[in-house]
């Protein structure tokens, strides 16, 4: 019976094979940066804080910025907020975009939004409870919820203790349904539910009946071959159309339809809905202003990712050593050339992928780590200690929270230094 240590070896030897036919050192940069990134590395070489930091591309910012409202095809824009969460980088975008709208996920985070300046939308329901929360709180100073908030309802049930709670406080409410137009994550789907619930807000003078929202996301995330996309777009329309008739002809009584907020789509499918006419009146975007890498999709292909994790290199070494097992790591390093260094990094684990230098990966035998993570390359990168890595965040929402103050560069110059939102 082979030991196992050959059979590991044997494992490791295939895998080298099978690596060595398919993998070439990586082409790389001097330095092992391109000149992008190059220039990055000696701004937080010189006014770096030698610690993880979140940038944010100032360039691409601008430019992904005028791209969703060139393709908004005159729709208003409603800035999602939690994947832009700082209160200085949403007061940039609404600058240069012209919105005053926001989308939030987070009652905590009212508080850095709350402003005179905003309208803001709930994008997805709260619990009762986080809405009593709002109305425990010491009220905003320059923030009318009354006219300024709207919250989201998702079922009848909810609706309910929403009366009950707008009842106890005596407070009054603005309400926006939400609408299953095939995410299937929440909201209404049925006419006569969706009727049923105008009917209880036309009765409860502490409600008013403020708009609807459907999100659509699923209709360019779901592979071809499951949705076809065209046709799961058509059929979201429908969906949405149906209910806004209900709406309507609900609302036509008491309200002007006009001031009703119809709110559809989210950065994958924004520009879908730019080249259509009518039902959506406004669009919500957030990610799509950074790109993080899970937004690398088709119908973003004019937008530029502007998000990056940099973080100071403390060690880098030729070879590849595992700890208690160093045949291992020399084994890999042998017969993968993009494992010919070995390179920790403060930080990592990020839900983030190493981008640059490119070529750079994490090594599955040494595992992650948040402290201090391994990171292997081909010997064309030589990057040295105190130069930094980059990484790009597969998402923006969570990942900008981590880092303290987000760095708004251009050009080689730190323009901006702006506070994340805090979670609680
Ligand atoms: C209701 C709703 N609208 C829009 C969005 C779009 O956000 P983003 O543009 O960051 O993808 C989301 C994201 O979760 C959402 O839940």
């Amino acid at each position: 019976m082979p030991s196992r240590r050959s059979l590991l070896l044997g494992g490791v030897a295939l895998g080298g094979a099978v690596a060595l036919l398919s993998m070439r050192p990586n082409k790389l940069g001097a330095g092992g940066h391109n000149d992008y990134f190059t220039n990055l590395n000696n701004v937080l070489r010189q006014n770096g804080e030698g610690r993880p930091t979140m940038i944010v591309d100032l360039d691409a910012l601008d430019h992904n910025i005028r791209e969703v409202s060139r393709a908004l095809g005159g729709r208003d824009l409603r800035i999602v907020a939690k994947s832009v969460p700082s209160t200085s980088l949403i007061d940039y975008i609404s600058d240069l975009s012209g919105s005053n709208r926001l989308m939030a996920f987070h009652e905590p985070f009212l508080g850095a939004m709350g402003n005179q300046q905003f309208d803001i939308l709930f994008g997805k329901p709260m619990p009762v409870a986080a809405a009593a929360r709002f109305y425990d709180r010491p009220a905003l100073k320059r923030f009318d919820p009354t006219t300024q908030l709207q919250w989201l309802i998702d079922t009848p049930e909810r609706l309910a203790q929403y009366v009950s709670l707008a009842q106890t406080k005596n407070v009054t409410m603005r309400v926006n349904i939400e609408l299953d137009v095939g995410l299937h994550r929440g909201g209404v789907h049925d006419p006569a539910v969706l009727q049923q619930m105008l009917k209880t807000i036309e009765q409860t003078p502490q409600l008013t009946f403020n708009g609807l929202m459907g999100y659509d996301p699923h209709v360019v995330k779901m592979p071809e071959l499951i949705v076809g996309q065209q046709e799961e777009f058509q059929q979201v329309q429908q969906r949405y159309q149906k209910m806004l008739d209900v709406a309507l002809a609900s609302v036509a009584k008491t309200n002007n339809t006009n001031d009703l907020t119809l709110n559809a789509a989210g950065s994958p499918t924004y520009a879908l809905w730019g080249n259509v006419d009518g039902i959506a009146n406004e669009l919500s975007v957030g990610s799509g202003f950074v790109k993080p890498l899970d937004f690398d999709l088709p119908s973003l292909a004019n937008h530029r990712p502007a998000l990056y994790i940099a973080t100071p290199v403390l060690k880098s070494s030729a070879g590849t050593w595992t700890a208690g097992a160093d045949w291992v790591g020399e084994a890999q390093s042998l017969w993968d050339p993009n494992r010919a260094r070995t390179i920790f990094v403060y930080g990592g684990y990020w839900q983030a992928k190493p981008v640059s230098p490119e070529g750079l990966v994490t090594n599955p035998l040494f595992g992650r780590s948040s402290n201090q993570e391994m990171l292997n390359a081909s010997d064309a990168v030589d990057v040295n200690v105190d130069d930094y890595v980059f990484y790009r965040p597969t998402q923006s929402e969570f990942v900008m929270l981590q880092f303290g103050e987000i760095l708004g560069v251009r050009k080689g110059q730190i323009e901006h230094r702006w506070k994340p939102f805090t979670w609680a």
